[in-house]
This record gives C-alpha cells, structure tokens and sequence, in this order.
C-alpha cells in the first residue's frame, strides 16, 4: 500500500539546482541565456540601459513592448550584430556570446530568424531543408550524394513539425507568405538550435496562418528555447507563458499575460507613448 510519498526536496527555491535522486544536480531549468545590465548606446541614445533578462532551457518567452523598446536590438545583441557598451552575454554557463562573432554565436546553438524569409525560391521545400543542415554550404554538392537515412528521417521530423509535409515536392516560390515563414523556421530547426529567436512571426499572416504558427512555436518548447517579439497580442496571448515587457531599453515588468496587461505601468506606456 502507497503511505503517503516522500517529498523531500521539495521546499528548495526554484532557482537552487534541485537535488535529484542519487545525488545528481538536476540543471534542466537553469537559465540558458544571461543578460545582465547590457547598454547599448546609438550616438548617446540608449536602445538597451542596464537591460537584465534570463531565458530558461526550453522556454518559450514572449517579448512586448512599444516601438522603440528596444526588442530587435536585445537580438542583436544576443546574436552577435551589436555589440553593447557594457554588460554580460552568456549562453549556459560558460559560453560568454560576447568573444564569439555572428557565424560563432549561431554555431553554438543560437539562432534568428529574420522577418524576410531566405529560402531558395528556386528549390523543393525538401531541398531547402536539406542545404540547411549543411552548415558549411562549399561542400554542399559532394555531400548531397551522402545523405543518411537518418538525416532523410529528421528532414521528415521537421516537415511535420512545421506542416508542410504534403508541400515537400513544392518549390518554395510557389509557397504562401506563411508557408515561407515556416519553411524558414524548419531551415534553422535543421540545425537544431538551442535557442531560437524570432522577431515578429506573424507580421503580415492571415489569420489562421497566425494560428498555426502559434500552434508550431508552441510545439517547440520543452526541446528548444524560443524568445518570441511580436506586437500582436492576440497572437502573444494564444502562446504566452512568462511574458516580459520592454520599455526604453530595459525590463518594465514581467508575469502571466494576465499579469502584465493589468499592470498600469504597462498601460500607462503603451497609451501614454
Ligand atoms: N543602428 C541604429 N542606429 C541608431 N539608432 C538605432 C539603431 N538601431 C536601433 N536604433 C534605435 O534604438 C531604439 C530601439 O530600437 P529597436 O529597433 O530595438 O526597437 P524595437 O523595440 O524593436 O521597436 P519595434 O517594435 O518598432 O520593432 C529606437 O529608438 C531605434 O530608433
Ligand atoms: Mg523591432
């Protein structure tokens, strides 16, 4: 008979590793990206001022804020295009983003993906998927002829996971605006990132698009870490776990969408400008 389970460990803060049994420091819900007080300034305006954010491992964080907040330069920074004047970039505990350049910081697991999709008109959504898993695109001829069956398995897994399965034999020009976006998510998921960001998904979807693409970034978390920016707020409601909000370059609050819509602070910036 079950007498009552144990539930030691369980009055430990989150934020201490939890201790697993057998020992074993559980890290899972570490943060897995650190910005700590990032300024960065454009001819003495501050985009970003002792900006401070923490993403944990397989998160999905939805970023608002109104024009000019900063959002886009926030990933610039983790990404490597900006550099900040002064602050701390870390990406798990020990890579610091700051010594690495672009093509480095995306090498280690950090990926964006912009608003303007690149894919190859020219080329099968299949064909895309495959040149994306290349992360040296010189060689890409010689190494076609390679392809494993399990390389051929995980184009198949993302072609689920981004719905265009019956689309695989399509050239990408003949695709939707939204089909495109989520071609080009699949293109950054074959190189299985650690952290995706993602500016502002859904600018210029059809509603139900809007919908599949909440559904899509949803089935990421738990295996990726998705920083979500977008000003539609349907669509962050329809997604949003933690939701932080920027206002001139720095963390204004951060909650449940719940939370922070009711927060008058939040109000007062975005009806106040
Ligand atoms: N390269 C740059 N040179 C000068 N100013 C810049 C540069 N990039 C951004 N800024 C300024 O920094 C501020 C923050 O811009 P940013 O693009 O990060 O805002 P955002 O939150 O992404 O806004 P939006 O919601 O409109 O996309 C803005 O005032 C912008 O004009
Ligand atoms: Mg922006």
């Amino acid at each position: 008979m079950i007498s009552g389970t144990p539930l030691e460990g369980s009055s430990l803060g989150p934020q201490a590793g939890r201790p697993m049994p057998g020992g074993q420091l559980d890290t899972s819900h570490r943060p897995i990206l650190y910005l700590e007080d990032v300024s960065v300034s454009f001819d003495g305006f501050k985009a970003l001022n002792k900006l401070s954010l923490y993403i944990d491992e397989g998160e999905l964080r939805c970023i608002i804020g109104p024009n000019g907040a900063g959002k886009t330069t926030m990933m610039d920074v983790i990404t490597g295009k900006t550099r900040p004047d002064i602050g701390t970039v870390f990406f798990g505990q020990t890579i610091d983003l700051l010594k690495l350049d672009e093509p480095a910081i995306a090498q280690a697991g950090v990926c964006r993906k912009f608003q303007k999709p690149s894919v190859f008109d020219k080329l099968s959504v299949f064909e895309n998927l495959e040149l994306a898993m290349r992360t040296d695109k010189r060689v890409w001829p010689t190494l076609f002829a390679q392809l494993r069956g399990e390389q051929t398995d995980r184009i198949g897994e993302v072609l689920q996971t981004i719905g265009l399965a019956d689309q695989r034999d399509f050239r990408a020009g003949a695709l939707s605006h939204g089909q495109k976006q989520w071609l080009e998510i699949g293109m950054l998921l074959m190189q299985e990132p650690k952290v995706l960001l993602v500016d502002e998904p859904v600018a210029g979807m059809t509603h139900q698009e809007t919908e599949r693409t909440a559904e899509l970034l949803l089935s990421l978390q738990g295996k990726h870490s998705v920083v979500v920016v977008e000003h539609d707020m349907e669509f962050v409601r329809s997604i949003a776990k933690r939701v932080t909000v920027l206002h001139e370059g720095t963390v204004l609050t951060e909650g449940s969408m719940d939370e922070v819509q009711n927060d008058p602070r939040v109000i007062q910036v975005y009806l106040g400008g």
